[in-house]
């Protein structure tokens, strides 16, 4: 993605902070050991590689987490690095990508399936946890809508629909049907709870994984801001570019991904 680009989508989220648009937001499930914080305030500067060269365009907040059917804002195959897929955002029905490989294409052994646009990526990231000596495992990748939906009618039951919504994406919303998203976990601890963020593959995903072009679509203290609880485990990529901008930024995937397809809207043809 061009530095400019970039550079708009970052200045859009510092110019709608600015003006208060996000002024109405929930703020009280941000604690103060965020490591994204709540938006206003913490949106750094732009650096020299984000600086935008206009900056003429406003953009309006992310919408709110509430269920919506709304669809998705482009095509799921092409627009994998800025794609909102969430609560709200649909994407189309049934859809599934068409260049699915195995992980095993990537030296792990799962017989998960992830888009061949992210193997070489996941590939060099697997190999640069295993060299740290704090392997990570991928208990997750592609799935199918109907899949899904089995594993959130399965959330319900175990705990209720208001708290199956902060966990698992109802069909058709969540990211891991693009085939870009994964779980991963410690070899050790094979549980997808919180505790894999102090595992040691954990503080290695939190640390690195973005030098590798994935990033944490559900970091801590967010929730407002995500639409899901904390998941240390989850992990979308975007490229290395981008996973850098959203680094530096210290806004969440979300937001990002909005600012940058409001922008790009509107992005002289
Ligand atoms: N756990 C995430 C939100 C999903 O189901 O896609
Ligand atoms: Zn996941």
């Amino acid at each position: 993605m061009k530095g400019w680009f970039v550079g708009l989508a970052l200045v859009v989220v510092v110019v709608a902070s600015g003006v208060g648009l996000w002024i109405t937001w929930d703020s009280t499930q941000i604690s103060s050991a965020d490591p994204i914080g709540p938006t206003v305030g913490l949106v750094s500067p732009p650096t020299s590689s984000t600086r935008p060269t206009t900056t003429s365009t406003t953009v309006p907040p992310p919408p709110s987490c509430e269920a919506a059917d709304d669809p998705v804002d482009g095509d799921p195959m092409t627009d994998w690095a800025t794609l909102v897929v969430d609560p709200a955002h649909r994407l189309p029905e049934g859809f599934a990508p068409t260049d699915l490989v195995e992980a095993t294409e990537a030296g792990f052994e799962a017989r998960d399936q992830v888009r061949a646009i992210i193997v070489d990526d996941l590939a060099a990231m697997r190999a640069a946890a295993e060299a740290n000596g704090t392997p990570i495992v991928v208990i997750s990748g592609y799935r199918s809508e109907s899949y899904q939906q089995e594993l959130f009618d399965r959330q319900v039951e175990q705990s209720g629909e208001q708290d199956a919504t902060l966990r698992t994406a109802r069909a058709g919303h969540s990211e891991h049907q693009l085939g870009t998203a994964i779980d991963v976990l410690d070899p050790g601890v094979g549980e997808l709870t919180p505790a894999f963020a102090d595992t040691p593959a954990g503080r290695w995903v939190a640390e690195h994984a973005h030098e590798y072009g994935f990033v944490m679509s559900y970091p801590d203290g967010a929730q407002d801001r995500t639409c899901y609880a904390f998941e240390p485990w989850h992990l979308r990529y975007v490229g290395r570019d981008a996973a850098a901008a959203i680094h530096d930024a210290e806004v969440t995937p979300r937001e990002w991904m909005w600012a940058a397809r409001a922008t790009a809207a509107d992005a002289p043809g």
